[in-house]
């Protein structure tokens, strides 16, 4: 594990310098990684990732920060375009919107501390739970988008294990335009929030935009080692179509019944149960970092 201690007195010193223009030839991940921990090491890209989506989740909690506040992706009360946003209960096992071998189902990815861990700079308590895989297979892939050079080299950041399509992954949750929009919004805050150029947020907002929130978007190859895959998340009516759309490709999702679709569940089955989407996936065999979805 990486050691807390050690990251926040390197932030507290890199913090303190004023970053420059990235180069180029220098991905975001090893640009970040550099100018916040020093060393572009395996462990130093795995702490990064860890630091942006732990923030996107619950908000900035890390000191110091450069006065960007970053309410988080499970916030309450939220407000996106005029429509009031709540993402907590997709991930607190209150709705059937979690792919559970092909079919609509509940789990609890707050099952292993919640936020407790996570502001430890960890995934959760242990790891083997709903969370721990949800939590990794975020920094894996956000790290594979984000250009991390050293991950999935045989070393402590592995390319991503989770699922291929994060079509079928969110197909159940028939996510709105405002709740994409919300959720992009904060993972930019994040970045923001640790100093990140403006030009960079924007670009990685961009790209999240462009793959995940236009309905119909043709497959794409997002991990190399996953190839061509159904990536829109934004299914619903109201998100803009892609060009060249492949809407019949997305037919489960057409015809997906409306009471399988964000159905309040009941009882208290699946709660603190890892579905096949977040925990028995197909490993992906080391995802590469080869390309970076953000140039
Ligand atoms: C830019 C858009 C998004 C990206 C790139 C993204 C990416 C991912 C990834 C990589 C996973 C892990 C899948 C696995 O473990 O196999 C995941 C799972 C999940 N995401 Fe997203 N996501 C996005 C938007 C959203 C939004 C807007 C929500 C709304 C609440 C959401 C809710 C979830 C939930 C509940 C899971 C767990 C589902 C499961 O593992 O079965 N995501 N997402
Ligand atoms: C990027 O280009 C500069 C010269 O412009 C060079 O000094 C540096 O080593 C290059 N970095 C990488 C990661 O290729
Ligand atoms: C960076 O790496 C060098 C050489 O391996 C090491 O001496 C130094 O302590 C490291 N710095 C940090 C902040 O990890
Ligand atoms: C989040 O950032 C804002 C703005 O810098 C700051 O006022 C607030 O104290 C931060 N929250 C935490 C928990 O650090
Ligand atoms: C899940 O979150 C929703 C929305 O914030 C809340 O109304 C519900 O009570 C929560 N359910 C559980 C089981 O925590
Ligand atoms: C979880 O931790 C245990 C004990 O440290 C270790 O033996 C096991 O390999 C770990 N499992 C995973 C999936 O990392
Ligand atoms: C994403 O697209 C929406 C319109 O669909 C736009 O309002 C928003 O500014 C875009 N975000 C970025 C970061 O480009
Ligand atoms: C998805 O949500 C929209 C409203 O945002 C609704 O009109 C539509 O019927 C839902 N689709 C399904 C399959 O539940």
């Amino acid at each position: 594990m990486v050691s807390y201690k050690k990251f926040v007195i390197a932030l507290g010193l890199a913090a303190q310098v004023v970053m420059g223009q990235r180069p180029m030839n220098t991905s975001i991940c090893d640009y970040y990684t550099t100018a916040l921990l020093m060393n572009n090491t395996a462990e130093n890209q795995m702490t990064l990732l860890t630091l942006i989506v732990n923030t996107a989740v619950i908000g900035n909690y890390t000191q110091p920060n450069v006065g960007i506040m970053d309410p988080g992706i499970l916030a309450s009360g939220q407000m996106q375009e005029g429509a009031p946003v709540d993402l907590l209960r997709y991930f607190n096992g209150s709705l059937m919107s979690t792919n559970v071998n092909g079919k609509a189902g509940t789990v609890n990815f707050l099952d292993d501390g919640g936020a407790t861990p996570l502001m430890m700079n960890k995934p959760a308590n242990t790891n083997s739970s709903a969370q721990y895989f949800l939590l990794t297979h975020l920094y894996q892939y956000f790290g594979a988008l984000l250009g991390c050079s050293m991950q999935g080299t045989g070393g402590v950041f592995s390319g991503y294990q989770g699922d291929p399509s994060q079509y079928q992954i969110h197909k159940f949750m028939n996510l709105s335009k405002p709740e994409m929009d919300y959720f992009i919004t904060q993972v930019g805050l994040s970045a923001a929030s640790f100093g990140a150029a403006t030009s960079d947020v924007e670009a990685v907002g961009m790209a999240l935009n462009d793959t995940f929130n236009m309905r119909c978007s043709p497959p794409t190859v997002v991990i190399p080692a996953q190839g061509s895959q159904l990536q829109a998340i934004c299914i619903n009516p109201d998100c803009p179509l892609a060009s060249g759309a492949v809407c019949a490709q997305y037919d489960m999702a057409a015809t997906m019944s409306a009471s399988m679709s964000g159905a309040i569940a009941t009882g208290s089955m699946g709660s603190g149960t890892s579905g096949s989407a977040a925990a028995g996936s197909v490993p992906a065999n080391g995802g590469t970092s080869a390309g970076s979805v953000v140039s």
